[in-house]
């Protein structure tokens, strides 16, 4: 281990955990992590459609990157992990995260998002109690979760903030509340030292092509429909995955043990107006497309059910406390990624061949067409 420094200075060369860190979110955190040199990971990760070994392809070799392919269902398999490496630290951020397909098929949401977070945390529990007391001191145990917790606003609402209530309206959103309610409860009743991220869109690279941003990009390229649902009014608060990583690494750092902080870019924009800035974007890349405007591609398909209008985050507490700033704009987020999955077209072509097609047939197949976007065909 190449001299790991912890915040203090002081070489540590106790891992993290990180759940998930073969998916989105989970790998830009684990690559920022290195890039900032703070040591070794243990990176368990059940590998769903979700998750790809490939995204850390750039630290597999580290000696300080371990993966351990598993469920964080399986309460042995967690117990034998803490025990063996003894981490400072467990970053959760597995889970099935797609509200469509919680829509289509709940049940697997319910397992990993609650039974999972439970299983997390009564292990940890047990972990915390075994340590000794300057490691119980210093453990942290933080739950990645979401914005969609808090519901849908009204457009002239203000946005969530960290005492917004509860109300979860998809499936995935319903077991990312029950998830946090369980933190929660343990550092209510057990005194677990956790803390609960609560974030809005991410986009970035690496991110599966079923989510908005990066389905567009891979069909706009290839000439195939841009499906917006319902009227694309429907407005979400966009954060680079980069920021994320740094806010998560902020929290885990200085935040306040039981504390809740909301993550958010401020970057509040219609589906229709990330669609349509994609396809300016496009346009610009490819100037040899046969396939420009590619807005002419953009179709209006049946909505979502249940569809939550606006997403809003106030993210002054993580600002106040933290010191923490989104680096990057929109527009400068957006075009890096559009850049990204450009030059990186072999992640995408290998993530959506095989049970991808399938997906595709079951989410948009028996969505009617109800008309196109200003520019598009009928
Ligand atoms: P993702 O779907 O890209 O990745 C999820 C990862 O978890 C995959 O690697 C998958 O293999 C793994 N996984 C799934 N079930 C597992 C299980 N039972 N055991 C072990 N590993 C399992 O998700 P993401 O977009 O990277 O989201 C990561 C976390 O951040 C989630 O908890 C999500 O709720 C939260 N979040 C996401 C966003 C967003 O915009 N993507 C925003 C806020 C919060
Ligand atoms: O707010 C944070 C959440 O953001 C995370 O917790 C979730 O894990 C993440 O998936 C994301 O949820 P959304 O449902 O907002 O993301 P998605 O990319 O699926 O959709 C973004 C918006 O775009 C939403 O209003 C639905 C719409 N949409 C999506 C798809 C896939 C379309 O109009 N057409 C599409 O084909």
């Amino acid at each position: 281990m190449n001299g790991t420094k912890n915040i203090n200075g002081v070489r540590d060369p106790r891992p993290i955990l990180v759940t998930g860190g073969a998916g989105f979110i989970g790998s830009n955190f684990v690559l920022e992590w290195f890039a900032a040199g703070k040591g070794p990971v243990v990176n368990l990760d059940k590998l769903t459609y979700a998750g790809n070994p490939e995204n850390l392809a750039t630290v597999a070799k580290n000696s300080d990157y371990t993966f351990v392919h598993g469920d964080i269902c399986d309460g042995e398999l967690v117990k034998q992990l803490l025990e063996r490496y003894k981490p400072r630290a467990i970053v959760h951020f597995a889970a099935e995260s797609h509200v469509d397909r919680s829509i289509l098929g709940p049940e697997a949401f319910l397992r990993t998002n609650i039974d999972g977070t439970f299983t997390l945390l009564h292990a940890a529990k047990a972990h915390l109690d075994a340590l000794e007391e300057e490691d119980r001191a210093r453990f942290r145990f933080l739950h990645v979760s979401t914005d969609e917790v808090y519901g849908t606003l009204e457009p002239e609402d203000p946005a969530f903030h960290e005492e917004t209530p509860y109300a979860p309206n998809s499936p995935y959103a319903a077991s990312k509340a029950a998830s946090d309610h369980l933190v929660r409860a343990w550092v209510h009743t057990y005194k677990l030292p956790a803390l609960i991220t609560n974030c809005s869109n991410n986009y970035g690279p690496y991110q599966f092509p079923e989510k908005l941003i990066p389905l567009m990009i891979a069909n706009a390229r290839q000439g195939k429909t841009l499906p917006v649902y319902g009227d694309g009014q429907q407005v979400r608060d966009w954060l680079y995955v980069t920021d994320h990583c740094k806010a998560l690494m902020a929290v885990l750092e200085q935040g306040r043990i039981g504390e809740t902080y909301n993550v958010g870019g401020g970057n509040q924009r219609s589906n229709l107006e990330v669609v349509t800035t994609l396809c300016a974007l496009l346009d610009e890349l490819l100037p040899d497309s046969r396939f420009r405007p590619h807005q002419q591609l953009i179709k209006y398909v049946a909505d979502r059910p249940g569809h939550d209008r606006r997403y809003a985050i106030d993210a002054r507490k993580l600002e106040g406390e933290l010191g923490w700033r989104a680096q990057e704009s929109f527009e400068t987020g957006l075009r890096k990624t559009v850049e990204w999955y450009l030059a990186n077209t072999d992640w995408v072509e290998n993530v959506t061949s095989g049970a991808y097609q399938h997906w595709v047939q079951q989410n948009y197949g028996s969505r009617e067409t109800t008309g196109a976007a200003a520019g598009g065909t009928k």
